[in-house]
């Protein structure tokens, strides 16, 4: 079972950031049943590094789309990405250190992660979209 469904209500409105918070998903889907399938840890590690570059990626065209739009809180959203991907690079670190039992609460991560980033942090982004655009209207 997926840890996490994709549902619409996370649309943000924009069709690239939308495309690749599915993926985003999928990603994350993928990196958790390897988890919880105890799969052997070098697969572990290779899915969670595609999860890491994508989700570089990811952050990169989010911020290049925001400054397009001229949306006034990306510098506050740039440094919600760097602690994430600092996160996200703790638990690579984690994962590679053969020595060390890894006793975080995966799913909580994973969950947390995802979803603080889309829920908390781009929602505000489009809220921004949906108000820009309704001005846009009016004018
Ligand atoms: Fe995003």
């Amino acid at each position: 079972m997926a840890l996490l469904s994709w549902n619409d209500q996370y649309l943000i409105g924009q069709a690239t950031i939308d495309e690749e918070h599915k993926m985003l998903f999928r990603l994350i889907n993928d990196f958790h049943t390897h988890w919880t399938e105890q799969r052997d840890r070098k697969d572990i590690a290779r899915v969670l590094s595609q999860l890491i570059h994508y989700g570089e990626l990811h952050f990169q065209d989010e911020e290049r789309i925001m400054a397009q739009e001229g949306y006034p809180e990306l510098e506050s959203h740039h440094q919600v990405h760097e602690k994430l991907i600092d996160e996200i690079f703790k638990l690579n670190e984690e994962l590679a250190d053969q020595s060390r039992l890894l006793e975080r609460d995966m799913t909580k991560f994973l969950k947390q992660w995802l979803v603080d980033h889309i829920v908390h942090s781009d929602y505000e982004f489009r809220n921004f979209l949906i108000r820009k655009r309704r001005e846009a209207a009016l004018t």
